[in-house]
């Protein structure tokens, strides 16, 4: 058996994606969380003197904590001052070389999909690359716009914007391409928030206050503000890591609408949350059941058309036979003749007549309900094809 180097590299650095994308997010919600949750100290006390402006007392891990946050800056400066960037520098660096090894390394089975739009690889890549700088370039003009002093149409402008750019990649890549480019946007979008402005922002503070100064509030405001939106990405941008695994969302023919409808949940879900931690949960609390409303009805609404397949003439397992194998078996077998693949993806092999009749639930959701299969249609498998192979699952997949 021969060592798969690269599926190791994969697992590795996904495995360190998830690591540090979990510190970084976990120390986001901590920190919004902590931030709504400040309470003022007595007026005149001690702590109000010397410059605290919100304070919380906290238990966990069977201990008190004390935390302040200081109106602008400590009187005396401490000895070591703790930063949070690392988490989001390699949060992005992992994603962005998974990226490039599964999505432009492998452009021509993930990226794109013949039958969307077809293009060379170098302009896949080229499309991808421009549009997480492009992403980044936008919202960040966004932000320096007048916009950003009405949080409200901000937030709508930007969705839209996204929701345009979704669709965009999707008239380009395939579902599964435009879906990850949209999370990669995001992605960098956060990630540069903390490189290029909460980061300057706190060295200026800390510059200030060293050399003694009276720090200028703006910075730090703009920091914050590039938090909360951070924040607020959160959401979405985890249901794209998990939505690849589920080929009703960019399998969708409207899957572009599909991630749109369901960021705006985890958004929704986000701002509940956040109001909550402002003390504002009853007036709040209507997103949550507008949000769970709001699933079902992406699930309904998305779901594949309920044609009856069955109806016609009995399809023979000999039909169905050789449609895998022409189209599904050069990937889907124990050694697979596809250049692309060592071993069956997924495992999934489509060989025998106990492997086709075992897998019939999946072949439907990847090749029936959706398009997902084959992958990038590279095998080219047509629409009667998949058909018969719906008519053979609905009449009982049968064998003779
Ligand atoms: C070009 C290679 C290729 C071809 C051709 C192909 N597949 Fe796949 N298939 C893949 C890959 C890669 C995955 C794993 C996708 C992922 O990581 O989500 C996969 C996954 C699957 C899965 C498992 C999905 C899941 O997440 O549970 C099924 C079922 C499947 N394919 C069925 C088919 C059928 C049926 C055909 C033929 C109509 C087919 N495939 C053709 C590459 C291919």
């Amino acid at each position: 058996m021969g060592f798969d180097w690269v599926e190791w590299l994969h697992l590795g650095i996904r495995w360190i994606h998830i690591i540090t994308g979990i510190a970084w997010i976990g120390a986001s919600f901590y920190f919004i969380w902590l931030d709504m949750n400040l309470t003022p100290p007595k007026k005149g006390g001690d702590k109000d003197k010397a410059g605290v402006g919100g304070e919380l007392w906290a238990i966990h891990g069977g201990g008190f904590y004390e935390v302040q946050k200081y109106r602008i800056a400590p009187p005396t400066f401490p000895d070591h001052l703790h930063w949070f960037k690392y988490e989001a520098y390699f949060t992005w660096l992992s994603g962005f070389v998974l990226l490039t090894l599964l999505y432009y390394f492998g452009a021509e089975i993930y990226l794109i999909d013949q039958s969307v739009a077809d293009i060379s690889s170098d302009t896949a890549i080229l499309i991808g690359l421009g549009s997480l700088v492009g992403g980044w370039i936008v919202y960040d003009l966004l932000c320096k716009s007048p916009l950003i002093n009405h949080q409200g149409v901000f937030g709508i402008v930007l969705f839209l914007l996204l929701t345009l750019a979704a669709w965009g990649l999707s008239q380009v890549f395939s579902g599964r391409g435009a879906y990850i480019h949209i999370g990669a946007i995001i992605g960098t979008i956060m990630a540069a928030n903390v490189l290029m402005v909460i980061m300057p922002g706190q060295r200026a503070l800390v510059s200030s206050v060293e050399k003694g100064e009276t720090p200028d509030p703006a910075p730090g405001l703009r920091a914050k503000q590039r938090s909360l939106h951070n924040n607020y990405f959160t959401l979405p941008v985890l249901f794209i890591m998990i939505s690849n695994h589920y080929p009703m969302t960019f399998g969708h023919d409207y899957g572009w609408l599909v991630l749109a409808g369901i960021s705006l949940v985890g958004i929704l879900v986000r701002h509940y949350f956040n109001m909550k931690n402002q003390g504002k949960a009853k007036q709040g609390f209507v997103l949550l059941p507008i949000a769970f409303v709001m699933i079902f009805a992406i699930a309904y609404v998305a779901a594949p058309k309920s044609v009856d397949l069955s109806q016609g003439p009995k399809v023979p397992f000999a039909v169905v036979q050789k449609i895998v194998d022409e189209r599904c078996v050069s990937c889907h077998a124990a050694k697979p003749t596809s250049e692309d693949f060592d071993a069956p993806p997924k495992g999934v092999k489509l060989e025998t007549v106990s492997q086709i009749v075992r897998e019939r639930t999946r072949i439907k959701q990847q090749v029936i309900d959706t398009d997902a299969m084959p992958l990038g249609n590279m095998t080219e498998m047509t629409e009667e094809e998949r058909l018969l192979l719906g008519r053979w699952i609905a009449q009982g997949a049968s064998t003779d």
